[in-house]
């Protein structure tokens, strides 16, 4: 056993931004979650995920352990798939993020354990279910239901001391508490207490921070619901984080099916992290490092926008595996230094591509048919994780300079971004690029994503997929810009390794190809 480094942590930095420190250094984790069921077995893990995820350039896994695995007899714990599965990542040189499968797992009690199962039948239950309006049982423990609350929580405790005795070398970098909790099927839990709680004045807290009185449907009116079922779930997992971290205090976050359509509470898990609960949940956890989204809607764009508002460090633990997840990749890190960045299912990538998605399958995994489409994405995204990884310390100080610019395309042709000298006109072009009079973007191109990095006020760094860059002298100058080198290249740790110097035919425009990359460019200026 290596001796012990330091605690993983997420922080601010001195500029105020959020930072991930792994063995005392920032860390992005270039990830990808695997499978629900796929860890729950070490011999499938060795015969079928670590052998797929080995091409890919990551660093980090994140991967389930169930209560139901560590607990299956009330009391007696048995660590022997975490310790297998913690063995396996040291043996792959990639860290872990740990998804504690507890009471919920989007929205449902499935991963409880067997006796626990067995103790939820009937109202006096004593780990008694959520109900929906007319009384009928969920498959959901109440968030109410404070034995079972108080039994999650021990099962934690006892997984996080574990990892705390034989975690010595940080394998495992940060926990997830649950999994996309919330009710699903009504718009709120209607069991006894849950109905006795609707009545009742809100906390003091909830009234001083929001400035309101009385009871959840009087204070928060159409929303009442759904914050008093936020308050509850932010309260259970502020019980079970804390019981973790009081004896092993590795960074904490929880996940969010997000809000969308159809845009009602119940429909999407209710009282879950969305973004419009955050407030509310971080009076109740402050346990909690972070907010993170799971992203399977077309407006990606937007959700890491609204994720890395307020505060909250961007962290995606699942978002669509599709050939766009490079670019996606790009903005994420470019834009908002994401701390991690994951696809689900991470372990089909370099697979076969699958045209004809079930769509009631779609329709259970509430995610849409580009889901399925992994044509080429595991070799965008080896390329993507390889670049950037080999790449984070410049990323790191250009954001801490303000001086990367991240671009994605969503609908739109391109985007002018002003630069301290230039500005940058950003086509989308796709795999073709439509400057040579051909057919523009393909329409089977990836999404075009990328950034800019100013290393000084005439040379650049551009990075990512699918786009052009015509650089133009500010409105008024009288120059012409000119392209006074531009190299292919990668970076190996942080050096530059220049390929072939672009000129002569491969000069004339600025063009990352359908495939992700970096190019080195100086400009000049003539008249
Ligand atoms: C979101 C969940 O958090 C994951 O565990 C998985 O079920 C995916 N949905 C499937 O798309």
């Amino acid at each position: 056993m290596s001796s012990k480094k330091e605690m993983p942590q997420i922080k601010k930095d001195k500029n105020g931004r959020s930072v991930w420190l792994v063995d005392g250094a920032p860390y992005i984790a270039l990830a990808g979650e695997i499978h629900n069921s796929s860890s729950s077995s070490l011999q499938y893990m060795d015969e079928k995920v670590w052998p797929a995820l080995r091409p890919l350039h990551m660093n980090t896994v994140i991967l389930p352990v169930a209560w139901e695995t560590i607990e299956p007899e009330e009391g007696k714990f048995d660590f022997s798939l975490p310790d297998g599965l913690i063995a396996a990542a040291r043996r792959e040189q990639v860290r872990l993020v740990i998804l504690w499968f507890g009471l919920w797992k989007n929205g449902i009690s499935t991963y409880i354990p067997g006796w626990a199962k067995k103790a939820s039948s009937g109202t006096g239950a004593r780990f008694f279910r959520a109900r929906d309006a007319f009384g009928r049982p969920l498959d959901c423990i109440s968030p109410f239901c404070t034995d079972a609350v108080t039994a999650d929580a021990a099962a934690f405790r006892a997984l996080m001391q574990h990892l705390a005795e034989v975690d010595t070398d940080r394998t495992v970098i940060a926990v997830q508490v649950e999994n996309e909790m919330g009710i699903l099927g009504a718009d709120r839990d209607y069991c006894g207490a849950a109905n006795r709680a609707f009545e009742q004045p809100i906390p003091q807290p909830v009234a001083d921070w929001f400035g309101v009185r009385g009871n959840w449907q009087q204070a928060f009116g159409r929303d009442g619901a759904e914050m008093m079922m936020a308050w509850q779930y932010a309260g259970a997992v502020e019980q079970i984080a804390s019981q973790g971290k009081s004896v092993y205090p590795l960074p904490m976050y929880v996940n969010a099916w997000l809000q969308q359509h159809p845009d009602r509470a119940g429909k999407y898990p209710c009282g879950g992290p969305i973004a419009k609960m955050r407030d509310v949940w971080r009076l109740a956890a402050p346990s909690i490092d972070c907010y993170a989204p799971d992203i399977y809607v077309n407006h990606y764009r937007d959700v890491c926008d609204e994720y890395a508002a307020a505060g909250n460090p961007l962290f995606i633990p699942e978002v669509r595996a599709t050939k766009d997840s490079a670019s996606f990749l790009f903005y994420a890190v470019g834009k908002h230094n994401a701390l991690c960045f994951a696809p689900f299912g991470i372990e089909d990538l370099c697979g076969k591509r699958q045209d004809e998605a079930d769509p009631s399958l779609l329709a259970t995994l509430n995610i849409g048919a580009g889901a399925f489409d992994v044509s080429s994405a595991g070799e965008r995204l080896a390329a993507a994780y390889d670049l950037i990884g080999n790449m984070q310390e410049l990323i790191r100080e250009a954001h801490a300079q303000g001086r990367i610019h991240a671009f994605l395309e969503y609908n739109d042709a391109g985007v002018t971004i002003p630069l301290e000298k230039y500005d940058a006109q950003i086509s989308y072009t796709g795999a073709s690029g439509s400057f040579f009079g051909g057919p523009g973007k393909r329409p089977d191109s990836a999404v075009a994503g990328g950034f800019i990095i100013e290393q000084s006020e005439d040379e650049f760094l551009i990075c990512g997929t699918g786009f052009s860059v015509n650089f133009l002298p500010k409105p008024g100058v009288q120059a012409v810009t000119g392209i006074l080198r531009k190299e292919e290249g990668r970076y190996r740790g942080g050096v530059w390794i220049p390929g072939r110097v672009l000129n002569g035919d491969e000069g004339y425009f600025i063009h990352l190809s359908d495939f992700p990359q970096v190019q080195r460019v100086w400009l000049y200026s003539y008249c």
